[in-house]
């Protein structure tokens, strides 16, 4: 089966089989002792090789929304679009993930790298996620507190890797709404006592002008995670180049903006073949077409040397790479 049109980096890789999830208990069914891999809408997903597994694509679906009175309970299928559940909810009325608009994928996908945008992450509303155990094959929920959420990260990406199927995800908006707008550009809104429609909409106007469209030029949103350096680290680099970005992450770290690294080595723009990184967003790595992983592997281990070499900062992957048989995570070479 054709993965192209299953993942936004559009590489041309196959799989052996492809199951379209709609109900809970197929998975029942499914022989996970051979290779599989879950998918949603393949936004932070990528092939890099033929995968000799099945693809599960998550298409659960349906929004339960429980009004309370201080607050609100949505309880969402996995398979739902994450963008038109904030667009939904916001014409409800109902406040609070403005700020997490036009991120592309799905909401099964949304916990497990918790995604995160202008100074919001997934992470504050989940209120509980529930799913299929493939161990122990019965359904179990997790508290927020359960799913240990991190920058980027959760467990769904460590004890429950390839062992949990996100089905549904449980969010708590309060009423009390406030908007977040500590983020550069949205300063501006300070003043005028926004709306959360009119947060949104300066979010997608920001996101529109620095990230590409997905269904206009292939990509996969940031490739790489921010780094996290020690504070000694942040305040060397701070001393060789004044205008470096650093975010406060606690007292012993710092983090880094690794589009900023990446456009100081000067790969803006840095093509082989036909992938390359995004002329307004370095931390962005697009194909223009007929990008293949070969290539794709070349860029991402030049950028790794290069910011290596120049900062001394090792680059993860965000995105997920999934080779002939399971993950990959492609560590550039430092020497
Ligand atoms: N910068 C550059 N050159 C670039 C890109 C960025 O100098 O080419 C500088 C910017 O000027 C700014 C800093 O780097 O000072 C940070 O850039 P930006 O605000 O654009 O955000 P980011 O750190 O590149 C992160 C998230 C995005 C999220 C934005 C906004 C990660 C990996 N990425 O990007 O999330 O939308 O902040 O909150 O944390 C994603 O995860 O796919 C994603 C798009």
């Amino acid at each position: 089966h054709a993965l192209r049109p299953l993942h936004t980096f559009a590489l041309p890789s196959r799989c052996h089989q492809l199951i379209t999830l709609t109900h809970w208990q197929q998975l029942l069914e499914i022989d996970f002792t051979k290779p599989f891999c879950l998918l949603g809408q393949g936004s932070n997903t990528i092939f890099v090789d033929d995968f000799e597994g099945s693809v599960l694509h998550v298409a659960f679906k349906g929004i339960e929304i429980n009004e309370h009175q201080s607050h609100w309970r949505i309880k969402v299928a996995a398979g739902e679009s994450w963008h038109d559940l904030v667009i939904k909810l916001l014409d409800k009325g109902i406040a609070g993930l403005e700020n997490l608009a036009l991120i592309p994928g799905t909401v099964g996908a949304a916990p497990v790298q918790n995604i995160g945008a202008y100074g919001v992450e997934l992470a504050q509303f989940v209120d509980h996620i529930e799913g299929f155990d493939i161990q122990t094959q019965q359904l179990m929920t997790l508290s927020a507190e359960q799913c240990q959420f991190g920058y980027r990260d959760s467990i769904f990406k460590h004890a429950l890797k390839a062992r949990f199927v996100i089905t549904q995800v449980c969010l708590r908006l309060t009423k009390q709404w406030q908007p977040e707008l500590s983020y550069g550009p949205l300063q501006s809104l300070k003043n005028d006592n926004p709306t959360a429609q009119q947060v949104c909409q300066a979010v997608v106007k920001i996101r529109q002008s620095k990230l590409p469209d997905p269904h206009v030029l292939a990509n996969a949103g940031s490739f790489f995670k921010n780094p996290i350096v020690s504070h000694k680290h942040a305040v060397k680099l701070k001393q060789s180049f004044a205008d470096i970005p650093v975010y406060a992450v606690d007292q012993q770290q710092q983090k880094l903006a690794a589009g900023w690294l990446i456009e100081q080595t000067g790969l803006k723009g840095y093509r082989v073949g036909d992938i390359s990184v995004y002329q307004k967003q370095a931390l962005v790595l697009v194909n223009h077409g007929n990008g293949c992983a070969e290539d794709l592997l070349a860029v991402i281990k030049h950028i790794q040397g290069q910011v290596w070499r120049q900062f001394a900062v090792c680059l993860e992957h965000e995105v997920r790479l999934i080779g002939r048989h399971n993950e990959i995570h492609i560590q550039g070479a430092v020497s």
